[in-house]
């Protein structure tokens, strides 16, 4: 089906491609367990958890809430609490029994807008543990999912405008209700990447629960060869793009975009924003053209912006790192990134390179072969990366 360019827009509900096979294995986990998702930026789990929600399987009901926008644990408690009460609504004595609990704690209902007491810090708590229960005593032939996006910004406000002990209880408080209610409460949790660092920023304020432990942990990948060239071949059709031979304009398309839907998306966009065919060597040049524009079109920036917020004290040592992986044209070993380092700058302590790397790994920079050798995950990311540091 022919679809029209919208790079980090909302698409329409067929305009997900790719995704249905990790959906149904995503929605098979939930049986057993809740979920979380693992991936980069702009790799489409917004998309996948609005699709989940679109089209659930019997037996399901799926909520989906965005977290940023929550800045406190009452606000996060509040939020579950509305979704419950619409979700059991048609049960006036169950309706009852949780409007009770919102009224003992001083929770007000003005024009719609629920709110607990600004006071109380800690009401969140009981009134997120009754909400739940409530819930799972009450959800016969078909259960509440809640499909929560952006976790880690949530967790993020809140270290800053509550308190670490504040994110850190709410972690706490959701694997407690996991885990007393394990047949009946499901999450899926997304934006992970990057939780461990919040994680870490709580365990360094002695933290030492592993929060997530008791949640699977499903990795979303750019899209497959052959999903990758069909978007391509779609957003040609859908923008009117001339080309002599559209299965190899789509299959250089959806390469150079590295199967990133949200590049894919751009790339077309931009050949009919600047009145081009979709030539392999238009297609080529206008991703040169997007890695170099200093307005950052494609959103890259995050990769080198982040590195200090996630690694406050080894900044020097990361970029060092990154830039010896950037500029070699293969897979390096730990001993040969050492050498390399060591010429840049002052550092000889492999247990500390193996720790960088092993959490670089996970913050999705890198990846390592069969052999243990290091390479950049997504090859756009590693031309770009050369570009931007002038490598
Ligand atoms: N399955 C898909 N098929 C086609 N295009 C997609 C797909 N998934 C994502 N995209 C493209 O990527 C863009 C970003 O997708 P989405 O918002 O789902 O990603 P995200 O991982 O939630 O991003 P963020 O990290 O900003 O939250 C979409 O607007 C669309 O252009
Ligand atoms: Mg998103």
């Amino acid at each position: 089906m022919a679809q029209r360019a919208n790079p980090g827009g909302q698409l329409g509900i067929g305009q997900i491609l790719g995704r249905d096979e990790l959906i149904r294995t995503i929605w098979e986990i939930l049986d057993n367990q809740s979920v979380m998702m693992t991936a980069e930026r702009r790799i489409g789990k917004t998309s996948i958890i609005r699709k989940m929600q679109a089209v659930p399987p019997e037996g399901w009901v799926p909520v989906l809430q965005d977290l940023e926008q929550f800045h406190s644990a009452n606000e996060f408690a509040t939020a579950v609490y509305g979704e419950v009460s619409a979700f059991v609504s048609k049960k006036a004595n169950v309706l009852q029994q949780l409007r009770s609990a919102w009224d003992a704690l001083g929770g007000t209902e003005i024009g719609g807008v629920l709110k607990l007491p600004d006071g109380d810090k800690q009401s969140w708590k009981t009134l997120l543990t009754t909400t739940v229960a409530n819930l799972v005593a009450n959800q016969e032939d078909k259960k509440l999912l809640f499909l929560w996006d952006e976790m880690p910004y949530m967790l993020d406000s809140i270290c800053k405008r509550e308190s670490v002990e504040q994110a850190i209880d709410i972690l706490d408080v959701l694997r407690a209700l996991r885990h007393q209610h394990n047949n009946a409460f499901r999450m899926l949790v997304t934006g992970l990447i990057g939780l461990h660092h919040v994680i870490k920023r709580l365990q360094d304020e002695q933290y030492t629960n592993r929060p997530f432990n008791d949640v699977y942990s499903v990795e979303v990948t750019p899209l497959s060869s052959s999903y990758g060239e069909l978007l391509a071949r779609e957003l040609i059709e859908g923008e009117s793009l001339a080309c002599r031979d559209m299965d190899e304009s789509a299959a250089v398309m959806a390469a150079e975009g590295d199967y990133f839907g949200f590049y894919i998306h751009h790339i077309a966009r931009r050949l009919k924003m600047s009145g081009q065919d979709a030539e392999p060597e238009a297609i080529r040049s206008c991703v040169q053209e997007q890695l170099l524009d200093p307005n950052d079109p494609w959103e890259l920036r995050h990769f080198r912006e982040r590195l200090p917020l996630y690694y406050p004290s080894d900044e020097t040592i990361v970029l060092t790192i990154l830039d010896s992986i950037a500029s070699s044209d293969e897979a390096i070993s730990v001993k040969d990134l050492l050498q390399a380092i060591k010429q840049q700058i002052l550092f000889d302590d492999r247990e500390q390179l193996r720790r960088l790397l092993a959490l670089l790994e996970q913050d999705h920079y890198l990846k390592r072969d069969m052999e243990g050798r290091y390479q950049f995950r997504f090859p756009l990311i590693c031309r770009w990366w050369r570009l931007d540091r002038g490598l």
